[in-house]
């Protein structure tokens, strides 16, 4: 038998009602000017390679990902490190949730982008992690760049956390192949596996630098890019 008393749903509580819309225009908020910061960053890269170049006719950048964290994702991450849920705290400890990953021909066009980057006046760095110099003990390799950069609202300039990522082509291709195998995984990567990626991440650096050497050979006399 099924109960027949119709089921009605519980009284809305106006309080919590009113907290649970504040909440959803604050995050949907912190989301947006997360966007804005990716844009900005991106307008910056796009005119340090287009003036790069200009004045060398040479192009150090590959290609350019961003992205911006799913509001399911910024919560499972700051549940996950026991971050405090409201805006505010997220954007003091959350530094991730707007990414910008930049993909250099060469190593040291990486080092040049991220020194030219930097150094903007309106950028302020939070913090430069040099994974090329010292890889991380499963062979990743890259710049990475925490930074907070002005997004000019009506209300007037606001500073907006954004993670940049630096690397060649061949530590991209590394790191995607092993994001992978780390998902597959579930994180509990099989050691041959992880022997076989602390090999592939030499292979990767090798190609690097032949690729460097015989471009600077090529490019001979004639090289206009600063050293
Ligand atoms: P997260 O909690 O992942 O943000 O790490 P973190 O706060 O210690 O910062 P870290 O600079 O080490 O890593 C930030 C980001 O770099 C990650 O979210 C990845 O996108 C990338 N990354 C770092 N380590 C690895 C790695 O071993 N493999 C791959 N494929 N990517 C990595
Ligand atoms: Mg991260």
């Amino acid at each position: 038998m099924t109960d027949s008393t119709p089921r009605t749903a519980p009284h809305p509580n106006p309080e919590l009602l009113a907290f649970a819309r504040d909440m959803r225009r604050e995050f949907s908020r912190l989301h947006m000017e997360h966007e804005f910061a990716v844009d900005e960053v991106l307008t910056k890269v796009s005119i340090l390679q287009r003036e790069f170049l200009h004045l060398h006719q040479y192009n150090p950048i590959e290609h350019v990902t961003s992205r911006v964290k799913s509001l399911d994702s910024i919560l499972h991450k700051v549940t996950k490190r026991g971050i405090d849920w409201t805006p505010q705290a997220i954007r003091t400890h959350l530094t991730d949730i707007a990414g910008v990953r930049i993909t250099c021909s060469f190593i040291a066009d990486t080092y040049r982008i991220l020194d030219t980057l930097t150094s903007q006046t309106d950028v302020k760095v939070r913090e430069i992690k040099d994974y090329i110099a010292n890889p991380k003990p499963n062979g990743y390799k890259s710049l990475h760049a925490i930074i907070d950069i002005p997004v000019f609202l009506s209300t007037g300039p606001v500073p907006v956390t954004v993670e940049v990522q630096i690397r060649t082509i061949a530590m991209d291709f590394w790191a995607s192949l092993e994001h992978k195998i780390y998902y597959k995984y579930n994180g509990a990567v099989p050691d041959h596996l992880i022997a076989d990626l602390c090999d592939a991440a030499d292979a990767a650096e090798q190609l690097d630098r032949r690729m460097e050497q015989l471009h600077t050979e090529v490019r001979g006399n004639g090289d206009t890019t600063p050293p």
